[in-house]
């Protein structure tokens, strides 16, 4: 029997339509989006605008959740409770509590809860991973990640939901999208945090964050800019920067501090990455790393699509398991919550 899955949201989410096709354990049973003209990519399919809805008609075995972040949570929480297995995009939640309620529905239901955090499969990480595990960097004792983008481009629209530019924001008929309203950009950090501590293999236990250049822009209350620093379960530090509402093209930076050795890897476009390892006499050299093509040469969101659906098939743990889904996002969110405060410390929970 082919697992049946759903799919909300069909901006990306029409990528994970197209992966659970290629996938020959699953059948894509329906799709769900608020907008016709994003159902109607899917002519062959039963599609709805109410995501509740679909669940009750189709009562899919999988729910995968690609809407905008705010939707997250409950959406999960529907799936979970209607009985679906959910595969969900990053943030997953935006409180402590929202992330309690969620592991225990998916244990108390005996349903697998996944993060698609897709970074995590790509061809980088793969690579620090092997290099991680050769001991080559000894213990590791310290990280730090930056992912900034500037957003602006994309953070306003008008009456008919054409995007148009920030400046235009505070003109009558011009509204704020999600990512203004609802994407602090701590919140949104599964894409460095969840690299960096799987490849510690640790947990973030408590955070402090600030806010840079915090500013009232028609009506919404904006961080612009934060930056974090988070302690871990085995005593490493994390320190984090990100920026959506910032003259800053996407870009990223992650660090790995080890006893014997550390990595760092700049990315404006191509992938810059280099090493030192007191073996090699703690000199810095080029390090040729991929980015998202694997060695394996498959796609990476494929692959986290395909042992998820594993995961189901197999009845066994998923690679991001509930527990994890929330240690990659909850310390982000918590970050943001500290910003609001003056940088006032928060422990982070752990399920
Ligand atoms: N992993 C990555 O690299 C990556 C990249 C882009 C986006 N994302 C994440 O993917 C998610 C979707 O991002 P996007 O860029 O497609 O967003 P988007 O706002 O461009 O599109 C969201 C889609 O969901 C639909 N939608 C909105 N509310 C809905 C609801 N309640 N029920 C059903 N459909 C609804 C919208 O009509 C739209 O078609 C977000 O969580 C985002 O953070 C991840």
């Amino acid at each position: 029997m082919p697992i049946r899955c759903a799919v909300a949201g069909l901006n990306r989410g029409s990528k994970f339509v197209e992966m659970l096709r290629k996938n020959p354990h699953c059948e894509v049973v329906a799709v769900c989006d608020g907008r016709p003209e994003k159902l109607a990519q899917f002519p062959d399919l039963p599609g709805f605008a109410e995501f509740r809805q679909m669940l009750h008609e189709v009562t899919p075995d999988v729910a995968v959740i690609i809407t905008p972040g705010p939707a997250h949570a409950e959406q999960s929480l529907a799936a979970l409770e209607a009985g679906a297995n959910v595969l969900v995009e990053t943030p997953n939640v935006y409180s402590a509590r929202e992330a309690e309620a969620i592991v225990g529905a998916a244990r108390r239901k005996s349903l697998k809860y996944m993060l698609a955090e897709d970074y995590i499969y790509m061809g980088w990480c793969r690579e620090l991973a092997k290099i991680v595990e050769s001991g080559c960097l000894g213990t590791l004792i310290g990280a730090a990640g930056e992912y900034t983008h500037d957003c602006r481009g994309f953070s306003a629209a008008d009456e008919d939901g054409n995007v148009v530019p920030f400046s235009r924001l505070g003109e009558p008929g011009i509204t704020p999208l999600w990512r203004l309203t609802d994407l602090p950009p701590l919140a949104y950090s599964s894409h460095t945090l969840g690299p960096l501590l799987s490849l510690m293999d640790d947990r973030c236990v408590a955070v402090s964050g600030v806010c840079g250049g915090r500013r009232d822009v028609a009506g919404v209350d904006v961080f612009p800019l934060e930056t974090a620093v988070f302690r871990t379960q085995k005593g490493a530090t994390i320190n984090l920067t990100n920026g959506f509402i910032v003259g800053h093209p996407l870009g990223f930076f992650f660090a790995l501090y080890g006893t014997e050795g550390s990595v760092r890897i700049v990315n404006t476009g191509t992938p810059q990455g280099y090493i030192a390892t007191d073996a090699e006499g703690s000199r810095w050299r080029e390090l040729a790393l991929p980015w998202a093509d694997r060695t394996d040469g498959c796609d990476h969101v494929q692959v986290m699509v395909d042992e998820f659906i594993d995961s189901v098939r197999n009845d066994t743990a998923p690679p991001i398991d509930e527990a994890r889904s929330m240690d990659y996002c909850l310390p982000g969110v918590l970050a943001h919550e500290s910003a609001k405060h003056d940088g006032k410390k928060l422990e982070i929970p752990l399920f």
